[in-house]
């Protein structure tokens, strides 16, 4: 098979190449740049049009961008166009109780309605984010600071993310369904600095920031309004509880018990240190 994936050099993107190329796959790397040099992976910029010659693709819109419609819209026209043997589309757990016209659910519909062999994959919070997003905190002052109060998120590892999604690429199963992919348990903030703490000999602690200083601060890291709110919005949801499920999603389509906080924790110990 042949895979065209967007987003290929991110967070998601790397493991799921490794997994593909593992398997024996080639793939169409989409990358502004370019990315490490891997057997079996072409990379091709961001024109639409390279996609042609992929048997399957993969979309992502990258973190960081509010109107995800707009960023995927023309590689969904070209797939429509192609018509390659499976298209899977990756958004956000609960985006199926997202009202249409929100961006990410507006791609989803349209995706599911496009006649193709689609499959939508909605992960849960990464527990990557940690090491990412909120690690400033943990290396200043060994503080997660984020406005989850004290509820639980069954918060998936992207190793699983990308496993799943190559399995699906590859397969015939899952045609227009949408996976809710979690982690194997749900925790709090409060278990994860623990588990942190374990894994790293720190003393990292969690803040229940106030969501109004959480925006504040993102404002200062220079992220942009439109994006501000989308973030602040899913935080709130976290906080009223809506990322607790934990489903067996990941079971059914590896065949194995999804990654668990612990052993992430401990293979991410060394991006914690100073
Ligand atoms: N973080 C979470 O907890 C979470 C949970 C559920 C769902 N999600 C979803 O995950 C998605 C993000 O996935 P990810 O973290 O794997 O992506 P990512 O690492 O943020 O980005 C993937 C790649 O996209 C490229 N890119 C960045 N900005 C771009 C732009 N403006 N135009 C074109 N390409 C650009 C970059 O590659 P090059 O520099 O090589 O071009 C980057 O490596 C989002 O849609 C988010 O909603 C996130």
């Amino acid at each position: 098979m042949k895979a065209y994936v967007f987003g290929a050099t991110g967070t998601v993107g790397q493991p799921l190449l490794q997994e593909l190329t593992d398997a024996g796959h080639q793939v169409l790397a989409v990358s502004r740049t370019g990315g490490e040099k891997k057997d079996g992976v072409e990379y091709v910029g961001t024109e639409p049009s390279n996609m042609q010659g992929a048997d399957a693709v993969f979309l992502l819109s990258p973190g960081g961008l509010a109107d995800q419609y707009s960023v995927l819209k023309p590689y969904l026209d070209q797939a429509r166009k192609q018509k390659p043997g499976r298209v899977v589309l990756m958004t956000a757990f609960g985006v199926d109780y997202a009202p249409a016209e929100v961006p990410l659910r507006k791609l989803e519909l349209e995706l599911l309605d496009s006649g193709l062999n689609a499959t939508i994959l909605r992960p849960n919070w990464f527990m990557q984010n940690f090491n990412s997003y909120w690690i400033q905190g943990i290396l200043a002052d060994q503080k997660i600071y984020f406005p989850g109060g004290d509820a639980k998120a069954a918060f998936i590892d992207v190793r699983d993310i990308g496993a799943c999604a190559a399995r699906v690429l590859a397969g015939s199963e899952f045609n227009g369904e949408g996976l809710a992919l979690t982690g194997p348990e749900s925790l709090d903030h409060n278990e994860v600095a623990t588990k942190l703490s374990a894994a790293t000999g720190k003393e990292i602690q969690y803040v229940d920031v106030d969501p109004e200083d959480f925006k504040t601060s993102l404002k200062q890291a220079g992220l942009p309004e439109d994006y501000i709110e989308v973030l602040s919005g899913i935080a709130a949801g976290l906080k009223a509880g809506q990322a607790a499920p934990v489903t067996d999603t990941v079971q059914k389509v590896l065949g194995r018990a999804p990654i668990s906080f612990d052993k992430y924790a401990r293979d991410y110990a060394a991006a914690y240190q100073q």
